[in-house]
């Protein structure tokens, strides 16, 4: 019997200030699916919680640059993301908004609640500020020299290039992203969370405690944070587009973009709990629940020592049980860039490839950025969809069901005795399930796929050994044998295809005449039964041709050349 776990996962809220990439499916989103379906399907209690995230320089930055308000611009890119995330079958449970009223409620009660705590430092300040906008430069208003990279586009609140997370008075040569000035510096109260309080706290749990089950990059970057010493925080920002910071004296301030966004996990959940009759506070309270967070490595010091020291500081909620953030996917080895174009964007990707997104699936999975930096390349993304997809999984499920079709008019024949070699490959194909498994609790999703494809192999191999086309007219019941086997085979693909090739797993349900069940079921050695009909064959993958390749290729180029 499977015991029931509860899981509360997590996938990096996306700034709604433009579409999605493959980067952003690669280092995120995808793992994140793979890993939620894996534990619904294993029995467990999911919550898979994500939303847009839409206060912030950044949401600012957008409207101005195209003369809206940031209300306007949210409402696109919220429609347009959730569009390709519902496309690429991302099955959150919930996908909510931080600018519902649900997440500034939520997210003002923290404030208020660590406010009475006296967690926070009050502290006037000189800040930046542009005399000729008349604003305040936070964060993504401001740019400059990254003092530990060097990176002259660095932000006020993080470099890009290193991923150090910054302070705009940190920043060398500072200039204004709202008129290009030189900004000056002047008073300003703001709320500090004093980090330096907390280091004992995180390492502890993250650098005494995490070392061996975290991911090395993670763990990694942890570390030299800590190393380094941790410097008090403003949660609060001079900027009229936000949460209002819920304090009396408030004139103009709101919530540091990167205090709202993580809270709004917690008001997703709340949200959807809502909606489903369910008690919010146990996928956040409990301390059998695991909590695991998806996130892009620009990501891991909100994840690991901010939010978590929030968490900490407001008395009862758990902590992550891990946060398996990846690095980044290049493209075509250069670094995947909005402002220059140089990106797949999924909503494209669909028009050129029209129900083709298992493919990038199945690419980004085998490519995935886990431990590394990695490349796409639109070959890369041929070569793994001929070879592989085309020419092991399709190949080997298109001619099971031809050949029991063919033979059979679609009833499972009877396996008769089974020989050393069909209990080999049973026994092979039996033990895969819990590799995949082991795999995917480790967060390896690269290998897990590895695996998954594995059995096609293992498949295909069976059938050229066995060609059972050569034996039908002189051995009928070894024939029969070789094909019962064979469509186990295909029904194992069906069910451990579901996390990480959604679409291709219904398509085999249908061919199959099968719908899935507890994985307890792949246990069982025979999960398709003898007089079982199946459908007739519909190809699963169709082959890429170079002029297609060619194409993207070419508009890449257009792209950036433009
Ligand atoms: O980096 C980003 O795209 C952020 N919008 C991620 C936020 S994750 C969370 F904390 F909400
Ligand atoms: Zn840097």
């Amino acid at each position: 019997m499977l015991k029931t776990k509860r899981y509360t996962i997590t996938a990096a809220l996306p700034y709604t200030n433009g579409p999605l990439h493959i980067g952003h499916l690669a280092g995120v989103y995808i793992p994140a699916d793979i890993y939620a379906r894996y534990q619904r399907n294993a029995g467990n209690d999911v919550a898979f919680i994500c939303g847009s995230d839409e206060h912030g320089v950044a949401i600012k930055m957008k409207a101005k640059e195209e003369s809206k308000s940031p209300k306007e611009i949210i409402d696109r890119y919220d429609k347009i993301i959730r569009d390709s995330f519902k496309n690429f079958n991302i099955s959150f449970d919930n996908y909510s908004r931080t600018s519902l009223k649900i997440h500034h409620e939520t997210a003002q009660e923290f404030f208020i609640n660590l406010n009475k705590k006296n967690v926070f430092i009050e502290k006037e300040t000189e800040q930046l500020y542009d005399i000729e906008a008349k604003e305040f430069l936070a964060d993504r208003f401001i740019v400059g020299t990254c003092p530990i990279c060097r990176n002259e586009e660095a932000y006020g609140d993080q470099c890009e290039d290193c991923g150090s997370s910054l302070s705009s008075l940190d920043l060398i040569n500072p200039k204004s992203k709202l008129s290009g000035s030189k900004p000056i510096l002047k008073n300003t109260k703001h709320w500090y969370l004093p980090l330096n309080k907390y280091e004992n706290f995180i390492t502890k749990w993250i650098i005494d405690g995490h070392k061996n089950d975290w991911k090395p990059n993670v763990y990694g970057q942890v570390k030299s944070w800590i190393d380094n010493g941790l410097q008090p925080r403003a949660v609060t920002r001079d900027l009229d587009w936000g949460i209002p910071v819920p304090v009396q004296e408030n004139k103009n301030k709101v919530l540091y973009v990167w205090f709202d966004a993580p809270i709004g996990y917690i008001s997703s959940t709340k949200e959807w709990a809502k909606k489903n009759n369910k008690d919010w506070e146990i996928y956040w309270k409990d301390e059998k629940t695991e909590l695991i967070h998806f996130i892009g490595k620009d990501n891991i010091v909100f994840h690991c020592i901010i939010f978590p020291s929030m968490l900490k500081a407001s008395g009862d909620y758990i902590l992550p049980t891990n946060v398996p953030a990846n690095e980044f996917l290049n493209l075509e080895g250069k670094k995947i860039s909005t402002s220059k174009n140089w990106a797949v964007w999924l909503h494209e990707y669909l028009e050129d490839f029209p129900e083709q997104e298992d493919v990038l699936r199945y690419v980004l999975t085998a490519n995935s950025p886990e431990l590394k930096d990695n490349d796409f390349t639109w070959k890369d993304f041929q070569s793994r969809n001929n070879n592989e997809l085309v020419a092991i999984y399709g190949n080997f499920v298109n001619r099971v069901i031809v050949l029991i079709n063919k033979y059979y008019q679609g009833v499972i024949p009877k396996a008769e005795s089974l020989s050393k070699y069909d209990v080999i490959v049973l026994n092979e194909i039996h033990s895969i399930p819990e590799k995949i498994g082991k795999s995917v609790e480790k967060f390896r999703f690269r290998d897990a796929l590895k695996e998954l494809i594995n059995i096609a192999r293992i498949g295909n191999k069976y059938l050229a050994d066995e060609e059972p086309w050569k034996l039908i007219k002189t051995s009928p019941n070894r024939v029969a044998t070789i094909l019962n086997t064979s469509i186990q085979v295909v029904g194992i693909l069906a069910y451990l295809s579901e996390p990480f090739l959604p679409q291709t797993s219904l398509k085999l349900q249908k061919l199959l005449r099968i719908e899935l069940f507890d994985w307890d079921i792949l246990r069982n050695k025979s999960i398709l039964k003898e007089g079982h009909i199946i459908n007739q064959q519909e190809l699963l993958f169709k082959k890429i041709e170079d002029k297609e390749i060619e194409r993207q290729i070419d508009k890449l180029k257009k792209n950036q050349s433009e």
